[in-house]
C-alpha cells in the first residue's frame, strides 16, 4: 500500500473508531432514559424543561438547567445518588414525587413551596432527576 492511500485508510479507520464510541454512549443514555422512565412513569427531558419553567432553579442550581444562581435551597446535582431527600424521607421514586409536589405534607415547617403542577409534571420532574448522579 503506497503511503497516501495508507493515511486515508486509517484516517477512516479512525472516523469508524470515534463513531463506534459516541454511538455507544448514546446508546448507554437511551438506556438509562428507559431504566428512569420506568422506574418514575416520567419523561426527563419535559421535566428538565418543567424544572426551569415551574421556577425550581430560582432556589436550586440544578445541572443542565440554566438560570439564576439559585441558592435558597441546596443544589440539586447529584440529588440521584443520595440516600436521603431533605435530610428526612428515603430517596425513592414515589418519595420523590411527593416530596416536589407536596413537601410541606413531609414537614409543615419546610421553606420549600407547594407549587401547583400535575401527578405527571411531578414524575417528569423526578424523571429528570434521577438522570443527575
Ligand atoms: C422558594 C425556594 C424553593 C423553590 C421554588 C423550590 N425549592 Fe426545593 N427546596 C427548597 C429548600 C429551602 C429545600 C430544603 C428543604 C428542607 O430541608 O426543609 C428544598 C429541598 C428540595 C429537595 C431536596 C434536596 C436535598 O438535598 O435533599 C428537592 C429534590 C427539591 N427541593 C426539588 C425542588 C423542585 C423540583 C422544585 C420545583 C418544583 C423546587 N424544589 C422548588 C427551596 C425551594
Amino acid at each position: 500500500m503506497d503511503k497516501r492511500r495508507y493515511i486515508r485508510w486509517s484516517k477512516l479507520a479512525l472516523i469508524g473508531v470515534g463513531l463506534s464510541i459516541g454511538l455507544s454512549f448514546a446508546g448507554c443514555d437511551r438506556d438509562d432514559h428507559r431504566a428512569i422512565r420506568a422506574i418514575t412513569g416520567g419523561e426527563p427531558e419535559r421535566g428538565r424543561v418543567l424544572i426551569r419553567t415551574l421556577g425550581c432553579a430560582t432556589c436550586h442550581i440544578v445541572p443542565g438547567v440554566r438560570d439564576v444562581e439559585g441558592l435558597v435551597g441546596p443544589p440539586l446535582e447529584r440529588i440521584a445518588s443520595r440516600a436521603y431527600l431533605a435530610g428526612r424521607i428515603e430517596n425513592t421514586p414515589e418519595n420523590m414525587l411527593r416530596w416536589i409536589r407536596f413537601p410541606k405534607s413531609v414537614d409543615p415547617e419546610t421553606v420549600m413551596p407547594q407549587i401547583e403542577m400535575t401527578e405527571q409534571d411531578g414524575r417528569d420532574i423526578t424523571a429528570y432527576l434521577y438522570t443527575l448522579r
